[in-house]
């Protein structure tokens, strides 16, 4: 045993190279998916522990963002002016030339996977089998946005004029994914960007943009800054020099950006409470694993996670059911994301006032089958949380928490379950287990939200498969689909030809 062991020790590679053949882009060839880390693989599973051992003490980008951090008007004044200018000359690049540095990012970032999931591991508290899907999410927006940047070029009688200045500022739940997404939109549209991370997760932002600059992206022409929210925030976003926002956040921190400039195109993802339904027809054991991956995949902490689950007429009275679902969700390991054994790692922060005031009031005829129970000092780990009986139109049923928690709510039939879905603000995801054609056909119809899974979880959105946006209060503005055929045309204007001698 022993030996066998040290033949595993000599076998890890370096956490930062990829344990496998990584397999570049050429130009032009067909858009695929990049593929996750397997830990079925016992190389890749050795790769990830020496990696979580790194990411324990890990101060990964903490220089970069040290360097751009701005502090002062001035300073951040010379960068807008400087990355303007350098996003006008970008924009006169042909797509193909761009296209092509898009293509060496998404390489570069295949790399440096161990990178990008070690400081989400370190600063966002993401475990790795949440934070290495983010990567592979990244390499395709790269790919993705490449084709597409030639499409941009491919119209008779008319001509695609970039945003020269485009602000991207993602949150801090999809530390890389997110800000890849729109930095490379922006880049692939031809317009300069300024990538503005989020506070808790601005080291994640620092490393993705290293590995960008690496790749031949110009540093004049995606400029990372660092800004006080609060102070120079505010004189950054109200900045006349901006022609497009990319925003992920809260529904209310959009509308925001839209009272500070009204003229200003913003395209922004915002927030979501998504119900999966579970109807008679369903597979029960699938639902129960898609309900555990949706709800407390990175403590909940997901626009996109699944906070309600609607069970239809009998559904909700099967003990097997409901017995599955309490074990599942009751033998998750809770810990620190370096641990290897945790499934669930604590909050990015401690526990929100909302958060808090949703686990602590109980609505009328509200339980827990599994109460949530708080770990640390800070209130930031939890363990995961079932609450029962809640109603239509209480708070658990309409609030998004944005924590490991998850409502149970009954309905009579699919008509019901459809009417309970709709009746939340927001229309971000929404998922159906059942193996019955015509109520698939019925629910799809009827259900208000961007993304509809059906007998799949609903957080992970595949690039270029399921593009991902909502409706109602989950989108503000231009409300493309990201990494679907037409988010780049957000990013500028198409004019006739003729109008740009
Ligand atoms: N795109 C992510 C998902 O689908 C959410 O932002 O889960």
């Amino acid at each position: 045993f022993a030996a066998s062991l040290a033949a595993l020790d000599t076998s890890v590679p370096p956490p930062h190279r990829v344990p496998r053949t990584t397999t570049p882009m050429p130009p032009g060839a067909p858009f695929r998916n990049a593929v996750d880390t397997d830990p079925a693989v016992p190389e890749h599973r050795a790769w990830a522990s020496a990696l979580l051992e790194r990411a324990a003490r890990s101060d990964e980008g903490a220089r970069t963002l040290a360097e751009h951090t701005v502090t002062d008007e001035r300073a951040l004044d010379a960068v807008l002016a400087s990355t303007q200018e350098a996003g006008r000359a970008w924009g006169a690049v042909p797509a193909a030339e761009r296209a092509a540095i898009l293509q060496r990012a998404g390489d570069a970032m295949e790399a440096a996977r161990g990178r990008l999931v070690e400081v989400m591991v370190s600063e966002a508290a993401k475990t790795v089998d949440q934070a290495d899907p983010e990567v592979s999410e990244a390499i395709d927006f790269a790919r993705y946005y490449a084709a597409r940047a030639l499409e941009l070029e491919a119209v008779d009688g008319a001509r695609f004029i970039p945003a020269a200045l485009t602000l991207v500022t993602p949150p801090w739940n999809f530390p890389v994914a997110i800000p890849a997404g729109g930095v490379l939109a922006a880049l692939a549209a031809g317009s300069g960007v300024v990538l503005k991370p989020a506070g808790p997760a601005s080291r994640c932002g620092a490393v993705l943009a290293e590995v960008l600059w690496s790749a031949g992206v110009p540093r004049e022409v995606l400029a990372l800054v660092q800004v006080d929210e609060d102070g120079l925030g505010r004189r950054l976003v109200s900045d006349e020099r901006i022609d497009r926002v990319v925003l992920t956040g809260a529904w209310e921190t959009a509308r925001l950006f839209r009272d500070f400039r009204a003229d200003l195109p913003v395209l922004a993802e915002t927030s979501g409470k998504n119900a999966m339904v579970v109807t008679p027809s369903a597979d029960l054991d699938l639902a129960v694993k898609d309900l555990v991956a949706s709800a407390f995949g990175h403590a909940g902490q997901k626009c996109s996670a699944a906070s309600l689950a609607i069970l239809v007429g009998p559904v909700a009275k099967s003990k097997r059911f409901l017995g599955q679902l309490v074990d599942a969700v009751g033998s998750l390991e809770v810990g620190a994301p370096w641990v290897s054994t945790s499934r669930m790692g604590p909050l990015i922060e401690p526990a929100s006032g909302k958060l808090l005031e949703g686990l602590a009031e109980l609505g009328p005829g509200e339980h827990w089958l599994l109460e949530p129970k708080r770990l640390d000092r800070e209130g930031r780990l939890w363990t995961p949380g079932i609450r029962t009986g809640v109603r239509r139109g209480s708070a658990f049923h309409l609030t998004e928490y944005f924590g490991p928690v998850l409502g149970i709510m009954v309905a009579a039939d699919l008509d019901e379950a459809i009417a309970i879905q709709n009746e939340v603000a927001y229309g971000l995801t929404a998922g159906l287990q059942s193996l019955e054609p015509a109520e698939i056909g019925r629910w799809v119809d009827g259900v208000q939200a961007g993304n509809l899974y059906v007998n799949r979880g609903t957080t992970g959105a595949i690039v270029g498969r399921q593009p991902f946006g909502g409706w109602k209060r989950s989108s503000v503005g231009a409300g493309t689909k990201a990494g679907g055929p037409n988010y780049l045309v957000g990013l500028g204007e198409w004019v006739r030809a003729d109008e740009t001698a």
